[in-house]
């Protein structure tokens, strides 16, 4: 097994354990950032094809193809996309590693999103999640980058449900997310700073565009 294979599987069971436990304190995982989302979904055409990385259980999938997009989710938990499965048809939800999605086929979406879960991947990592996200969208396409303000990264303890989950997070400061953001190509188009969820940490969530002239 090469060294890839396993921080893989590390990083899956890992988020196994933590899927099970976030589900149990987010049951109904729209309500916290809907208006956030619903103000991202009206800069986005009809019909949009949108890809949910990190989609958890299943519920912005589902949000969006009630109204009308074509929505797929992957997700590394097995747990998440079991319980995603209650609420979005099988076949739009994909278990994959954000770090591995090089089988998803360039320019096929209108739109990515990443709430909350992006602040995975490995920091030394992300600007190669990025450039994927890059050559997924079509020119022009929207990206939505939820993270959480602060420094570092290492393996934090949350406590979610009831249990204690130990898992590899990161934090980003504001111009340090940008910088990122924007040497992978994109336009950042709007910023915000929310703590709509109660943490020690504020949420930093950047609209992007892929900007065509840097395709
Ligand atoms: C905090 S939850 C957020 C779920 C949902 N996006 C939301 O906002 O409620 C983070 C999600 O990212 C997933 N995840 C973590 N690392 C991942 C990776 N390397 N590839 C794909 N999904 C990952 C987790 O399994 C989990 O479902």
């Amino acid at each position: 097994m090469t060294e890839t294979d396993e921080a893989a599987l590390a990083r899956k069971a890992d988020h196994d354990d933590y899927g099970i436990a976030y589900i149990k304190t987010f049951p109904d995982d729209l309500s916290k950032f809907k208006g956030l989302l619903d103000d991202f979904l009206r800069l986005v055409p009809a019909k949009s094809r949108i890809l949910d990385i990190g989609c958890g259980n299943g519920s912005y999938v589902s949000y969006m193809l009630k109204q009308g997009h074509d929505a797929i989710g992957i997700d590394i938990s097995l747990t998440m996309l079991e319980e995603a499965k209650k609420v979005v048809p099988e076949e739009r939800l994909f278990l994959m590693d954000m770090h591995a999605m090089e089988k998803l086929g360039e320019g096929t979406f209108d739109c990515v999103l990443s709430i909350t879960s992006m602040l995975y991947a490995n920091k030394e990592y992300l600007p190669r999640v990025l450039k994927q996200v890059y050559r997924l969208l079509k020119p022009g396409g929207k990206f939505l980058l939820m993270m959480l303000e602060g420094e570092g990264d290492g393996l934090i303890k949350h406590s979610f449900g009831g249990s204690e989950v130990v898992t590899y997070t990161t934090y980003y400061q504001v111009n340090e997310l940008k910088e990122r953001v924007e040497s992978g190509g994109f336009a950042i188009e709007q910023e915000r700073l929310t703590n709509l969820v109660v943490s020690s940490h504020q949420e930093i969530s950047l609209f992007c565009a892929k900007n065509p002239e840097n395709a």
